[in-house]
């Protein structure tokens, strides 16, 4: 299969006065690939809370057209109103999740887009250049997540093998991913790779969404449960561990999927690189750590009846913090759609990232 083959994960339909939004829902993969329609912001704003749209980038995008959703109600005429419920529209879909940062990264995009039709344009034109915006951000994240592939491939030996996290696949994104995409990248070019998927507790993401991705794409892998990282790494099966983020501080600290520090660990513990990538959307330089980024808090049910059946005693107390945050000093290099950026500190960070991400 190549990139033009794969099933988009989102994708708009139709104009913007009443086009819609459809989503791979992936929540029910590997067993059923269905699209699901999103007519109001409301669905959009759910799917990203259930995660089944979800990964960052994909999470930025979809809340982008929501924004369009949002808006396709109202009258367009009064431009200090039209700008009160853009701010309203924005504020519900920020509410969705609190980690991955394109969400957010997005939501300001269509903001200062909004902003600027509304000063200087007629109404019949506002609606049009918030699709215009979701579209380009769209659009660009396809290109970084390609560019991300080129850079990242350089770093894998031909017959290495990699573990990866989570999904940071096609399906994270517009498409082809930032992790998987490296993957992708190094098979077109002839390298024979062999990847380790963790399946993910507690939503399965490796398992489900990861593992289905790598053989859609004949790609060999094998399926690990998380707690068999160490012993696959200490087998000497592991040259590099590669795995997404959702948001990258501004001196390197990385939150992702929980269980990717402890995987970053153990990669350091046995010499091992540990990759991190990531489109420039991910970074917020305006926190100076990993510490003053925000954790999910997901429901119980996940751990003690995750998939509909009940595996522990009812009423045990649970803790399920969906990220976790890797210190900067684990992270070998950051893959970026601008190129590597190696040693991850905050000079090289501020060099390839810049001053257009502040803020
Ligand atoms: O809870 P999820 O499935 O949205 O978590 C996703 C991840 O942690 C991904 O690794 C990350 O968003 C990068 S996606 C390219």
């Amino acid at each position: 299969m190549n990139a033009s083959e794969a099933p988009q994960t989102l994708r708009w339909i139709g104009d913007s006065a009443t086009g819609h939004l459809q989503m791979i829902d992936q929540t029910l993969l590997p067993n059923q690939l269905q699209w699901l329609d999103c007519r109001d912001v409301q669905t959009v704003w759910e799917a990203i809370r259930a995660l089944r749209v979800r990964g960052a980038p994909a999470i930025g995008i979809a809340a982008a057209y929501g924004v369009c959703l949002g808006l396709q109600p109202l009258p367009m005429a009064d431009p200090e109103r039209f700008l009160v419920e853009l701010d309203r529209v924005i504020d519900y879909l920020a509410g969705s999740r609190p980690t991955a940062v394109n969400l957010f990264w997005a939501l300001r995009r269509l903001r200062h887009v909004g902003a600027d039709v509304a000063a200087r344009s007629a109404p019949s034109e506002w609606l049009p250049a918030l699709l215009a915006e979701a579209r380009t951000i769209h659009e660009e994240d396809r290109a970084m997540c390609h560019a991300i592939g080129r850079y990242g491939a350089t770093l894998l030996a031909d017959g290495a093998g990699v573990l990866t996290h989570c999904n940071a696949g096609g399906l994270a994104t517009a498409e082809y991913g930032t992790a998987l995409a490296v993957f992708f990248t190094a098979k077109d070019q002839g390298k024979r790779l062999h990847v380790f998927v963790d399946e993910t507790r507690p939503l399965l993401q490796g398992a489900r969404l990861t593992a289905w991705e790598l053989m859609q794409r004949e790609v060999p892998c094998t399926l690990i449960c998380d707690s068999m990282a160490g012993q696959v790494m200490r087998e000497g099966r592991v040259q590099a561990v590669i795995t997404g983020a959702d948001r990258i501080a501004a001196n390197g600290d990385t939150a992702n999927k929980i269980g990717t520090y402890s995987l970053a660990v153990l990669a350091q513990a046995h010499g091992i690189p540990f990759y991190v990538a990531a489109p420039t959307s991910t970074f917020d330089l305006s926190i100076d750590s990993g510490d003053q980024i925000p954790i999910e808090q997901r429901g119980a049910e996940e751990i003690t009846a995750g998939f509909g059946r009940l595996t522990a005693p009812a009423g045990v107390p649970v803790y399920n913090p969906a990220f976790d945050v890797t210190p900067a000093r684990y992270i070998h290099s950051i893959i970026t759609e601008r190129g590597l950026i190696s040693p991850v500190d905050t000079q090289q960070i501020q060099a390839i990232v810049g001053s257009d991400q502040r803020g």
